[in-house]
């Protein structure tokens, strides 16, 4: 149990940078281990989700050396992989599990890979289901849909799959398997989601093509190592934007922060709900944008968040709801089912953390509904051992009347270990 409240009239001011994108960092894991050559990444995010990417290839025989924030990764080239001799741990990681399922079934060998109780309990069917339907054999619990699975393929087929649910980890799960899949591999999307994987396979010199909302993957036979710098991440910054949104006299600026269109939705709804957001400094780097995020305050009006811009913003959707405590009117969040299937039930943590809380909040089906602005009290709750639960709990407790006592939150290390630090360094006395 952790006791947080900030005493005495503050704001939010300042200057400072992220760390690295988590589904960026990622992905220069994976295609950086299967590449030729070796792949230097910069501004790495090591936090645990990543690490477990890292740790699955080191398990499969590939050298990567970290000294802080870079990763030198001596690639094994694109079906160089070894079995692994172990069951590979993907701890709390859905990216990880659900890409690594994608790459794995394109491999001349089985892995066994499993999970903590939350990534246990995640929906792997929907990877699982077009990787069946291009070769791949599929062992595991409740009727091979949960891990722990073990995966065995190695002589893929392509597939044309149109999306069913707005999902990049299943996308990229399906290019993955088609780098090693005869024939061509096409999905189709209804709704763009975050396209890290496609802009990296073309950075890697994959046989990618994007046309609109079709993706096509044709059979690969090397990829080229090639350097990364990974962007600040949006998701992590979105929680000192947020308490810049809601502490008047704030005025903050975070550098160097990845704008990938698909990811920038938090973005434009701040700036809907009234808050000043400015981008300076924009620039591309290896095919991602990237610039400063410079934030003042406003008072804020309530939104409503649904259809397209839901995948731009999935993960902000817990800080969106805090902040439209402190927004005047009725927020309405839809089309958000896919938060019942996060790290855990999202809807309902977040309707059950703020309405301890004190907030005006009620779950729906797909969503939530919040009045504003309704002023927070405090008292203690459980962070669901969910980062982005527990980030956004922290930053409730800047504006609580009283303390705010979460059960845990060293969960929060998954995807922004520094961030008690970081928020700490950005709090001014008014
Ligand atoms: C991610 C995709 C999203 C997101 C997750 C990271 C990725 O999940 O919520 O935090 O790196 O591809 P879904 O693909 O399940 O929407």
């Amino acid at each position: 149990m952790e006791t947080f409240r900030k005493h005495g009239s503050i704001c939010i001011q300042g200057e400072i940078e992220v760390p690295g994108d988590k589904s960026i960092s990622h992905r220069a894991v994976i295609l950086g281990s299967i590449a030729s050559g070796t792949t230097k990444v910069e501004n790495f995010l090591d936090g645990e989700d990543c690490m477990r990417t890292v740790e699955a290839f080191r398990s499969m025989g590939v050298t990567i050396k970290k000294d802080k924030n870079t990763l030198l990764i001596y690639g094994n080239g694109i079906r160089g992989l070894r079995e692994p001799l172990k069951p590979l741990y993907f701890g709390n990681s859905g990216t990880t599990a659900r890409l690594m399922l994608g790459l794995l079934s394109g491999m001349p060998f089985s892995a066994t890979v499993y999970g903590d109780e939350s990534l246990t309990k995640r929906p792997m069917d929907r990877v699982l289901e077009p990787l069946k339907k291009m070769g791949a054999s599929v062992l595991g619990r409740q009727n091979n849909c949960y891990l722990p699975l073990t995966i065995s393929g190695g002589d893929l087929h392509g597939i044309t799959h149109t999306m069913s649910i707005n999902s990049a980890q299943v996308k990229s799960s399906i290019l993955l398997a088609g780098l090693n899949a005869s024939g061509l591999t096409k999905v189709i999307e209804n709704n763009r989601t975050r396209n890290h994987t496609e802009n990296m396979l073309r950075a890697f010199g994959a046989n990618i093509n994007v046309v609109d909302n079709e993706i096509t993957m044709d059979t690969t036979s090397e990829l080229h190592a090639t350097d990364i710098y990974v962007p600040g991440d949006i998701s992590s910054a979105a929680f000192l934007i947020a308490a810049a949104a809601i502490k008047p006299n704030s005025d903050l600026l975070i550098k160097n922060i990845g704008l990938n269109e698909t990811r920038t939705g938090f973005l434009d709804i701040l700036a809907k709900m009234g808050s000043r957001v400015d981008i300076l400094n924009r620039r591309d780097i290896g095919g991602e944008e990237i610039g400063d995020v410079h934030i003042t305050y406003h008072p804020l009006k309530a939104v409503t968040v649904e259809g397209d811009i839901i995948p731009r913003l999935i993960d902000e959707i817990p800080i969106i709801a805090l902040i439209a405590t402190q927004a005047n009117g009725r927020t309405i969040i839809r089309n958000a089912e896919e938060l019942r299937v996060k790290e855990t039930d999202r809807i309902k943590a977040v309707v059950d953390v703020l309405s301890t809380l004190g907030a005006k909040i009620h779950g729906t089906e797909d969503g939530m509904i919040i009045e504003g602005v309704t002023p927070l009290s405090g008292g203690n709750v459980k962070s669901y051992s969910d980062h982005r639960i527990a980030m956004m709990t922290i930053i409730a407790s800047l504006i609580t009347q009283d303390d705010v006592r979460i059960d845990d939150v060293s969960s929060i290390s998954i995807s922004y270990p520094k961030f008690k630090d970081d928020l700490n360094s950005v709090i001014s006395t008014n």
